[in-house]
């Protein structure tokens, strides 16, 4: 028992969040390096500007054998066992995105030292919040021309309202940057020019600012300022308050380089020192512990495996309480159907071995051909439902046609396979044979009709629509939601698991709607439950 409580309590599951550039995939490299998972940061996937361009990353969507094996990767450091999931990162948006959220404890937020807070980070951050999740910054790019360090504390105090506490301080900047004076153990830190193979140093412990080793190692106007700065920015900021940061009211700041393996090393110790273990799992019956003895986690990301003639997918699963064996037998909720899970996948950042045994906050892989679905829940037999994981109304919505009208009914199938997977929303009009396809960023769509083409094999046509967004509609009664749907029978659609969705065409007539009937709720957002 106490094997268990100790396995669970070394493990870290936490997922990066930027806006693109900033320098996620490149710490994502550093860190798999310092957890020995890579022996030389090679790439992670393709990188920048040349992921996004839709050519390119296409092309990484299709070779899903990358996107799967990189949407976990789990690699031990020190004393704990680290789980990083990827928030897919290209300027699109999509729901896996914020799903991903809801499957991690904490968050590393990267944010470019020229730059500061951007557009992605702060909605990003937003969903975050939603969670109170605690939230550690790394400020990257240091060897570059920089913002000076306490407008860059200001602006994510002022405008993400967080406490901000510096657990580095950075010495120079750009091409000047000499490293940080590590404020939480008291170790300088300067930056080396990289010895192939090697690992940055440790740096020299000192004993506090006042240390005169800091005046040998370090110019003496670089160690005026540092001292000085430090003194004002203490003064500023509030002492780390473990709890408070817990709590997500507070983040502690690293300064460094990805890109020069620099501040790397602390973040990633300071992530097993102060980032929470497996936090407690909301269900609708009770909340579940991390410690309970008994096996509990939910599906929280679908995705289509790599090889595409084969039906199987893999649902990313997250444990929350007790431990996974091979070969369990499990409650899969929603059917009330038993499944043995014999398959299941473990993420060791490049290979995928199968899990033999797996803990409370670990991810783990299960093939299925498609029984399991997002939101889905899987037990030793309790009767429970994780709950808060999100569904968005699509705000961009098409239609789409097979090329070839006798493949109608083969359309429908994939469509609704793709829905159930997460990849889009599917709407069926309830007159006429529409199918309507929505998505949260526009990219989907080419994304989407490609895998139409390759993994099912019918050519299909995307075409605008006239219509501006789709809304779950709900009521306190079944008789109020007939009414409305009575009513409006030409402006309803039923998404894929038969509820009713209302299709308006601009916002007079989503407002018309609600005044019409004030008793109903036109919602944005969905939970996702079964
Ligand atoms: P992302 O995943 O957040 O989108 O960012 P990514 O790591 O791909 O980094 C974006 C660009 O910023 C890359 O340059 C990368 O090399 C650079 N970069 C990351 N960290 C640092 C850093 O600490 N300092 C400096 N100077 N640059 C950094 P790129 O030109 O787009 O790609 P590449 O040609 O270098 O691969």
């Amino acid at each position: 028992m106490s094997n268990l409580n100790t396995e669970i309590e070394r493990r870290r599951t936490f997922a990066i969040i930027s806006h693109p550039d900033a320098g996620k995939t490149t710490l994502t490299e550093k860190l798999l390096l310092f957890g020995g998972a890579i022996k030389l940061a090679g790439e992670v996937k393709a990188r920048g500007a040349a992921r996004r361009a839709t050519s390119d990353w296409m092309k990484v969507e299709k070779e899903r054998g990358i996107s799967v094996t990189s949407s976990v990767m789990t690699f031990d450091y020190q004393d704990c066992t680290f789980n990083l999931l990827d928030t897919p990162g290209h300027g699109d948006f999509s729901e896996d995105t914020y799903r991903t959220l809801t499957a991690v404890d904490s968050a590393v937020m990267v944010i470019d030292a020229a730059k500061g807070i951007e557009a992605q980070t702060r909605k990003l951050f937003e969903v975050c919040r939603l969670r109170d999740m605690p939230i550690v910054t790394f400020v990257n790019k240091l060897d570059r021309d920089a913002r000076d360090t306490f407008e860059i504390l200001d602006e994510i105090e002022q405008t993400l309202a967080l406490d901000v506490v510096p657990a580095s301080w950075p010495i120079g900047m750009g091409r000047g940057f000499k490293g940080c004076y590590d404020l939480f153990n008291d170790r300088l830190i300067l930056l080396e020019t990289e010895k192939k193979g090697e690992l940055p140093s440790l740096g020299t412990p000192c004993e506090g600012l006042d240390d005169p080793k800091l005046d040998e190692l370090l110019p003496a106007h670089a160690v005026a300022q540092l001292r000085e700065e430090v003194e004002m920015a203490r003064e500023l900021c509030p002492a780390f308050d473990q709890q408070a940061y817990l709590d997500g009211t507070l983040t502690p700041v690293y300064f460094g380089s990805a890109l020069n393996t620099f501040g790397v090393r602390e973040i990633l110790e300071g992530i097993g020192k102060m980032a929470p273990s497996p936090l407690p799992q909301p269900a609708k019956e009770r909340s579940i512990e991390p410690l309970e003895k008994k096996m509990t986690g939910f599906v929280f990301k679908i995705q289509a495996n790599m090889d595409p003639k084969h039906r199987d997918r893999i649902a990313f699963f997250r444990i929350a309480s007790g431990q996974f064996k091979k070969g369990m037998k499990l409650k899969h909720v929603r059917s009330a159907k038993t499944l043995s899970v014999h398959n299941a996948q473990l993420f060791l950042a490049q290979d995928r071995a199968t899990a033999e045994e797996a803990f409370a906050g670990d991810i783990i892989g299960i093939p299925n051909h498609g029984n399991l679905r997002i939101g889905d829940t899987l037990t030793e037999g309790e009767t429970l439902h994780i709950t808060g994981i999100p569904s968005f109304a699509p705000e961009l919505l098409q239609s789409v046609r097979p090329i070839d009208p006798l493949k109608a009914k083969h359309l429908g199938r994939a469509l609704e396979q793709l829905a159930e997977e997460g990849a889009a929303r599917v709407i069926k009009r309830l007159i006429g044979s529409d199918w309507i396809v929505g998505v949260v960023g526009a990219l989907q769509f080419d994304v989407l009709a490609d895998r139409i083409r390759t993994e099912y094999s019918i050519p299909v046509k995307f075409e605008p629509s006239s219509l501006m967004t789709a809304r779950w509609i709900e009521g306190d009664t079944p008789t109020d939601v007939k009414k409305f749907l009575d009513k409006n029978q030409g402006d309803i659609g039923e998404d894929h698991t038969g509820s009713p969705v209302f299709l308006a065409r601009n916002g007079w007539h989503l407002n018309k709607a609600q005044d019409d009937f004030p008793e109903l709720r036109f919602l944005a957002t969905k939970e996702q439950t079964f």
